[in-house]
């Protein structure tokens, strides 16, 4: 039975609505921009190519159901986020309803997801710097500029932008230099902006006609695109980690979490529709800056230049929340005695969990070298979607084991809505790759391995209190 021992909830609750701890200063504006700062960067601005490749102008419809997918988690995560506002988002959560060992696989289902979530933005980030040092008539050696096999005809050694913006973003964290919420909401509105000035410049180089056939590949075409596109929603979770220095986190907390995902789903679709509209869906077969490219094609190469700045500003937070974010779980687990204690050590003059991050940087920095994108973001996807599964599951379950819990946001039509979230996250899971299945029945075997040969024997709930 001890697989299934859970942290107490009700010291969790109270610890988390005790004085004296973080200052609580956000409120729901701070939290819808710190949920877009997290969710915009490389989904939309890089993988918007593929997934056109993929689904044709139906694109837009891709985006809706991965949105829909989302909504019905999100409301999920919301009512957790609502009852127990601690940090350590769903990992936590889950120590406190279904016990250690689920907590354990999500906590390492998590370390893939953010984890490799930064390789890949990495590699989203490469592409647009490329493009934009490329208007300067810069170019690197093209045996540095992409992971091996990542461009059919052409040898690539490794991607070095990529490697290079991983690691001086680990520096960064790990001598403390955080951004602030300031730093963070100027990038984000700089990379709202940038959006918004691809939708009002590029809805006039609309043809109509590039949306004619709609769905060229069908509901299969529709669906594959949608398992790869639902990238770009992920970090809508971020804002449940500051959830102890929320103003009035019952409240904020649904509104950060709901608001940044309404918010981004029109800017994707509007995107989306107009990227279609204006190139032919065929000619972004193989390209990593298709927003740009649309811009290229409709001959505004300075608003072009824009999007690439904005487009590079918005990946470099998304990097940076990540890799935070990263941190915080491995911090966590590692507090829990479920991994080795080095990695929850603060270094005694930056404050930082410095080991853990370099670790993180250096691992999914070269990962970002050597991988290509599309497998990278596949390879994530699954890991969140078995995730938002999970989180589904056990507000099913939180409601039967503690009914009496009070809950400042309900997720409404318990069970069905989270049924719901279960089949959209299980259909989008079908529709990924044999290989990226396979991966990830690897992960979770390692997972275990580790789980019964370290953590269990480890786990601080050993010691009696
Ligand atoms: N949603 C984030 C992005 O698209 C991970 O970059």
């Amino acid at each position: 039975m001890s697989l299934f021992r859970t942290k107490n909830l009700d010291d969790m609750v109270a610890q988390s609505r005790a004085a004296g701890g973080l200052k609580k200063v956000l409120g729901p504006l701070d939290l819808v921009m710190m949920g877009i700062g997290a969710i915009v960067g490389t989904g939309i601005f890089v993988l918007t190519g593929t997934g056109a490749v993929t689904a044709g102008p139906a694109l837009t419809l891709s985006f809706v159901i991965a949105a829909m997918a989302c909504g019905f988690a999100a409301l999920c995560y919301a009512e957790f986020a609502s009852t127990i506002p601690v940090a350590g988002s769903i990992y936590t959560y889950s120590y406190a309803t279904m016990g250690e060992l689920v907590a354990w696989m999500i906590g390492w289902d998590l370390l893939l997801e953010y984890g490799l979530a930064t390789s890949a933005v990495s590699v989203g980030w490469s592409g647009y710097f490329q493009s934009l040092i490329g208007g300067f008539g810069i170019k690197l050696p093209v045996a540095l500029t992409a992971a091996p096999g990542s461009v059919p005809g052409v040898d690539t050694l490794f991607n070095l932008p990529a490697l290079i913006i991983m690691l001086l973003l680990t520096a960064m964290l790990s001598f403390g230099v955080r951004e602030s919420a300031r730093i963070n909401s100027v990038m984000v509105v700089i990379k709202i902006g940038v959006v918004l000035l691809f939708i009002v410049v590029g809805a006039r180089y609309v043809e109509p006609a590039n949306w004619q056939p709609f769905m060229p590949f069908g509901m299969q075409g529709t669906m594959s695109a949608a398992a790869l596109v639902f990238f770009a929603f992920i970090g809508f979770d971020a804002v449940t980690s500051a959830a102890e220095e929320v103003k009035r986190p019952e409240r904020d907390l649904p509104i950060g979490i709901i608001g940044s995902l309404v918010v981004c789903t029109i800017l994707y679709v509007i995107v989306s529709a107009i990227m279609t509209g204006i190139v032919p869906y065929q000619q972004f077969a193989g390209v990593d800056h298709p927003v740009s490219l649309a811009l290229q094609y409709a001959k505004q190469n300075w608003v072009a230049g824009f999007v690439d700045l904005g487009a590079i500003l918005g990946m470099t937070t998304v990097i940076l929340v990540m890799t935070y974010g990263q941190t915080r779980v491995i911090f966590a687990m590692s507090r829990d005695g479920l991994l080795p204690k080095r990695l929850s050590s603060v270094h005694p003059k930056y404050g930082t969990p410095f080991f853990a991050t370099w670790i993180v940087g250096i691992v999914f920095g070269l990962i970002a070298a050597v991988v290509p994108l599309g497998v990278l973001a596949e390879l994530i996807n699954i890991g969140t979607l078995a995730a938002f599964c999970l989180v589904s599951v056990a507000v099913i379950v939180l409601r039967k084991t503690r009914p009496d819990l009070p809950r400042a946001f309900r997720c409404p039509g318990v069970p069905i809505v989270p049924g719901l979230a279960i089949i959209f996250c299980v259909a989008l899971m079908t529709f990924l790759s044999k290989t990226t299945w396979i991966a990830f029945g690897i992960w979770l075997a390692i997972g275990l391995l580790v789980y019964f040969a370290y953590s269990r024997r480890h786990s601080l709930l050993n010691t009696p209190k």
